[in-house]
């Protein structure tokens, strides 16, 4: 398999991180005490985020985590219909201040909690120092409650992800094992590089067709950005592998239904990899 044989060129020397607040153990949101912050992006679109991280926070939540998915898909949100929520609390009313954080934040049916953010709000298109500095606040308020805070982003590489990114402290790439997912997520892994300050940086292969797929498709695009960006960086960029999740009919079967799939088909060849994704994500900080 060659998904990534053409990457995108390296370009010209990549600039210096910038110095963003992550370098040093914490966030632009502050010192990084209380929850872990978990970005889960992707290059391209619609390879499975927003159902991986509402099924990971179920998972995190089994193993006793408190955990909130904050969805940073902002202007585009839509885990709510994955979560069957139908409230009408958003992060756009924490932002004009028309609702307090604490009452927008809902519980959702796999024993976490959730906040939701609007849907075609055209004022998230781009980032605003505005929406910045709410967001920052947002978070800077509840890492402390936390063990555990999944940002949903949206896909690609605007300046809305690139942000919501910088918030975290690790970043959860997903990527199918198809060439144009792995060619986007070289990208976004180079451009990460290339703007943020280094944080751990893991890899999530969804949709896989057999098994070992998955680390085939990391050690490959390790291999490209060991050629292509570590070439140019103090720091390499390490893509730590915390599972597959295989293609499962299960998934949209739920996902139509709008259920969980850990809550609905526990027992699914997918579900159990999320279960162990999540064993993963959290075995590396004990
Ligand atoms: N492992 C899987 N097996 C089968 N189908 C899957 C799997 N993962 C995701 N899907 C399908 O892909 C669809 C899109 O997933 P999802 O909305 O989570 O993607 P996304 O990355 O969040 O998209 P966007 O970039 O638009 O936010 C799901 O609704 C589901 O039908
Ligand atoms: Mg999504």
């Amino acid at each position: 398999m060659t998904p990534v044989s053409h990457p995108a060129s390296p370009g010209p020397a990549m600039p210096p991180p910038a110095p963003t607040a992550a370098a040093a153990g914490s966030t632009a949101a502050g010192p990084a005490k209380g929850a872990r912050i978990t970005a889960v992006t992707s290059g391209k679109g619609g390879v499975g985020k927003t159902f991986i991280t509402a099924n990971l926070a179920a998972a995190l939540a089994r193993r006793g985590e408190r955990v909130l998915v904050l969805d940073a898909d902002l202007g585009l949100a839509n885990i709510d219909v994955v979560l069957n929520l139908y409230s009408r609390l958003t992060l756009h009313d924490v932002f004009t201040g028309r609702t307090p954080l604490d009452e927008a934040i809902l519980p959702a049916p796999g024993g976490f909690s959730v906040l939701l953010a609007g849907s075609g709000l055209v004022e998230y298109s781009r980032m605003t120092p505005e929406v910045r500095d709410k967001l920052l606040e947002v978070i800077g308020r509840v890492r402390p409650r936390y063990d555990h805070v999944l940002l949903d982003t949206g896909a690609g590489i605007s300046d809305v992800v690139l942000f919501t990114i910088s918030l975290a402290d690790e970043v959860l790439i997903v990527a199918t094992p198809e060439p144009t997912s792995l060619a986007d997520a070289y990208a976004t892994v180079k451009v990460l590089a290339a703007t943020q300050s280094p944080r751990p940086m893991k890899l999530l292969v969804n949709q896989t067709q057999k098994s070992g797929e998955g680390r085939a498709v990391r050690s490959q695009l390790q291999q490209v950005v060991d050629r292509f960006v570590n070439a140019n960086l103090p720091q390499p960029v390490k893509l730590d592998h915390v599972g597959d999740v295989p293609q499962d009919t299960a998934v949209r079967e739920t996902v139509q239904r709008r259920q969980l799939l850990l809550e609905s088909l526990p027992g699914s060849a997918a579900a159990q990899a999320l279960v162990a994704a999540a064993a993963r994500l959290v075995g590396d900080r004990q």
